[in-house]
């Protein structure tokens, strides 16, 4: 009791220092394993860093848009494709690609309370999202006669129960030790005028840090040792919501690594924008540097400009899809990386000095995160590859609307539909060319549009998922 009386006392000085001792109004009525919950995380805190939290409040400029900002010079498709493929299978079959999924966020917007990735995604037998990753990775395998590891970045939040999902599921066949599981770091919310909150008596509020945190999360969870040890050189960097995702792409991966243009630090893919609103980021330049500027960043004049043929000027969606070369996340991490704060308005529950929890109806508090793409003006040079919306992007991020279940679902029938057909299968189409049914290809019959034609029948053969229904 002494110990802990004493590591009160302590912490109430240290928190006084930073105006921040309000965290422990509750203290005195919290039985010892509460307080020495509270004194945990109290002891965990960075001061400094709530101080640097509280004092970004105050500049509210937030992102400056560049004088100098222009779209982004975009490698098009070309003849050399065949080239880069090439050479990406080489590292691809030498076990030098790993692929690296972010799967922290909440998916508040989906309304779905479990982890994202066991949301059920697929057009006919509702495979959850996980599987779906899970399957193109062993098809790459089994294509390249190669090992390509999975790394999964979870949240404090999530971790477990995601780690439980795989467990059940055998691991989607991967083998548990080729996959390793990590949390994200988190930041503490701020109230409006920069005070830490108390989400429960014994619990400060905190938020996932943003996918920014993953680099730091990949060197504190020991992933890039493990990346080194295995001669991984290359990180292959999605999102957890986006079933079309190529997650081992040969030519991205070739023009990443191979192109003279490339530092080989860090590569992205974009596809045109849908329309001058969607919410994607665009990939700009600015000095010189690639960058992305997010959605809520672009001013809506910018982004409705077009140029002389009338498409939109800043078209470069990003479907947040990189290439990262290990030694690059390595250097960024070496001394502490500072990527800029985004800072967001938020309803944050907690717990008032009565200890009755609030639940508050306008924002009452910041959350900052980070953003992975800020990384890119720190690589050397960085390109940005374009592919086609309809082969790579349909994520899964509302309940309903744009970006929707739905949405998706019609996107990967509709890419089955066209993969299958030019393997030479006949697929019903309606009267205006849409395809008159609804197709499920796993990606263990097929992960790409050349595979399909090699591979569909033999792997149909050996009961892999292969369904088509009218309607
Ligand atoms: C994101 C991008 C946007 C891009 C779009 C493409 C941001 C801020 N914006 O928008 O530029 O055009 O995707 O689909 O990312 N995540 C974590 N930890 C976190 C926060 C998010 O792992 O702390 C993961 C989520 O699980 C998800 C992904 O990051 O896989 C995207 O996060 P989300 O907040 O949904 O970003 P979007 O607004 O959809």
């Amino acid at each position: 009791m002494t110990t802990l009386t004493s590591r009160l006392e302590r912490a109430r000085e240290r928190l006084a220092g930073h105006g921040q001792d309000h965290v422990l109004h509750h203290a005195a009525s919290l039985d010892p394993v509460r307080l020495d919950h509270l004194l945990d995380q109290v002891d965990a805190l960075s001061l400094e860093q709530v101080d640097a939290l509280a004092a970004a409040l105050d500049d509210d400029g937030g992102f400056v848009l560049p004088a100098d900002l222009a779209p982004a010079t975009i490698v098009r498709r070309s003849p050399l494709d065949a080239q880069w493929t090439a050479h990406g299978e080489a590292l691809v079959r030498a076990g030098k690609v790993a692929c690296f999924m972010v799967a922290g966020g909440q998916g508040t917007r989906l309304g779905w309370d479990a982890p994202k990735g066991t949301f059920p995604a697929t057009p006919i037998t509702q495979a959850p999202l996980f599987q779906v990753f899970a399957e193109q990775i062993l098809a790459a395998r089994q294509r390249f006669g190669a090992m390509i590891r999975w790394y999964i970045m979870t949240s404090p939040m999530n971790d477990a129960p995601t780690r439980e999902f795989f467990a059940s599921h055998d691991h989607f066949g991967l083998g548990a030790d080729t996959v390793m599981f990590f949390p994200q770091g988190t930041l503490p919310s701020l109230t409006l005028d920069g005070k830490l909150l108390l989400a429960e008596t014994d619990e400060i509020a905190v938020n996932p840090d943003g996918h920014g945190g993953s680099l730091r999360a990949l060197r504190h969870s020991g992933a890039l040792d493990d990346m080194r040890a295995h001669g991984i050189e290359h990180i292959s960097y999605f999102q957890v919501d986006n079933p079309l995702v190529h997650a081992v792409d040969p030519r991205f991966v070739g023009v990443h690594a191979a192109h003279p243009d490339s530092s080989g630090e860090m590569t992205s893919k974009m596809v045109a924008k849908r329309d001058a609103a969607e919410k994607v980021g665009v990939f700009c330049t600015s000095g010189g540097r690639t960058m992305v500027v997010e959605y809520s960043d672009l001013p809506a004049a910018l982004a409705a400009e077009r140029d002389g043929s009338g498409r939109l000027r800043f078209d470069a969606g990003s479907i947040a899809i990189h290439m990262l070369s290990r030694e690059f996340v390595e250097r960024l991490t070496a001394h502490g990386l500072a990527l800029p704060l985004h800072k967001a308005r938020k309803k944050v529950p907690f717990v008032n000095d009565d200890g009755v929890r609030v639940e508050p109806t306008s924002p009452n508090a910041i959350k900052m995160e980070t953003f992975v793409f800020d990384a890119i003006p720190m690589a050397r040079a960085s390109l940005v590859l374009e592919t086609d919306r309809a082969e790579e992007f349909a994520p899964i991020k509302n309940a309903d609307g744009d970006d929707s279940p739905a949405t998706s679902i019609a996107a990967q029938s509709a890419r089955a539909a066209r993969w299958l057909e030019a393997a030479g299968w006949a697929i019903p189409r309606s009267a205006e060319g849409a395809p008159d049914c609804t197709i499920e290809l796993s990606p263990l019959a097929a992960s790409c549009e050349a595979a399909c034609a090699r591979l569909a029948a033999r792997a149909i053969e050996r009961g892999a998922r292969l369904a088509i229904t009218p309607g």
